[in-house]
């Protein structure tokens, strides 16, 4: 257990923010030993991952940081159409997925080059391009940080919603996953229909494509529109899609004929926060340090030397002048700590 450690290159605001105590675990053995020790009943802790989704907005996290590094991707089970492959939470998601697609199994391949590990995946739910983890996600092992025991996670059990799990509701801060396992195919539909991946393809020349080519093609249309974290610094998309009555979306179709939407649960609609920001005249918007990405609406972004205070400034500057212009009210899907 290293002390006073600096967490800038553990979060990709790459804002400075000091750990009173951090471990780095290697294996479910170092976890077993972490909590019995007498640092970890004294103080609070904070499992990091990759640090993609994540806001210091103090200077100091005053307990001690865990980062889950355990590596390893083997299958599980397979048979003739489907294969179950586990992965160590420290796995890269990126290269995870890279992996699965060069094999040849589909069930991933959408939420390509998204920044971040394998065991923050199932946390958040992430999703894109018409996919979400739920959709492949079999079973996850978590080790309950209380008793030291290892508890298996169906998909039911998680709970999933859009950008939500249990593990960030009633189970917050009360397990670590330590492995995921996915249920993938080896044949299966290709998911085109989101946003420009369509677009992309034609422009490409690309009629009939195959996974690799959708992975790739996906790839290179994130890349156009959401900043390399190496470059400046952000969490994705800032804050979720807001979903609203079918009456309150009539009435803004009426004034905005425009307006992008997605049919969503029980007649409700998902309208994009980025086109409310951008409608709110953020776009391209920025100070000194921090500002609202040129690309698209819903990324904040650090440009260095700022703090996580600006950030926090500036989504709450967003989120009035959005609710003020749309009546809508937009929250966070960065985690602040
Ligand atoms: N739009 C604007 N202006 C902007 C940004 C977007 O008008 O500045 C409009 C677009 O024209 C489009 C719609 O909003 O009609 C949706 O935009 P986009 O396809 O870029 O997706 P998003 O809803 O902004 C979501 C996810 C992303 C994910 C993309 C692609 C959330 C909170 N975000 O963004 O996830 O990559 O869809 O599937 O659901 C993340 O969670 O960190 C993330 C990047």
């Amino acid at each position: 257990m290293k002390k006073n450690v600096d967490l800038q290159p553990y979060n990709s605001f790459g804002f400075n923010a000091t750990a009173k105590y951090f471990v780095e675990i290697n294996n479910v053995d170092d976890l077993l030993q972490l909590i019995n020790t007498p640092e970890f009943k004294a103080e609070k802790h904070l499992i990091l991952s990759g640090g993609n989704n994540i806001l210091f907005t103090n200077d100091c996290f005053d307990g001690i940081v865990i980062l889950m590094n355990n590596k390893g991707i083997e299958i599980v089970h397979e048979d003739e159409g489907d294969v179950v492959v586990r992965a160590q939470a420290g796995e890269d998601w990126p290269e995870f997925v890279k992996q699965m697609v060069t094999k040849g199994f589909y069930g991933v391949e959408n939420l390509a080059h998204i920044p971040g590990k394998v065991g923050a995946a199932p946390v958040q739910n992430i999703g894109a391009y018409g996919m979400e983890l739920k959709d492949s996600f079999f079973q996850c092992h978590a080790l309950n940080l209380a008793t030291g025991k290892t508890r298996i996670f169906t998909n039911e059990a998680c709970d999933f919603g859009y950008r939500e799990s249990v593990f960030k509701h009633e189970l917050k801060g009360q397990y670590i996953i330590t492995s995921v396992d996915f249920l993938l195919h080896k044949q299966s539909e290709l998911k085109l229909e989101y946003g420009n991946i369509k677009a992309y393809l034609e422009q490409n020349g690309i009629a009939e494509p195959t996974l690799q080519q959708l992975h790739d093609a996906i790839c290179a249309i994130r890349e156009a529109k959401l900043p390399d974290v190496k470059q400046i610094g952000s969490a994705g998309s800032f804050f979720k899609n807001p979903v609203i009555s079918a009456e309150q979306f009539d009435a803004l179709q009426k004034q905005y004929p425009d307006i992008p939407h997605y049919p969503d649960a029980e007649g409700m609609v998902k309208v994009p926060a980025g086109w409310l920001i951008e409608q709110a005249g953020w776009k391209g918007w920025r100070d000194d340090y921090v500002g609202v990405y040129e690309k698209q609406a819903l990324v904040l972004v650090h440009y260095g030397g700022g703090k996580g205070e600006d950030i926090v400034s500036l989504s709450q500057r967003i989120q009035k002048s959005v609710e003020e212009k749309f009546g809508i009210q937009i929250s966070p899907e960065v985690n602040f700590v």
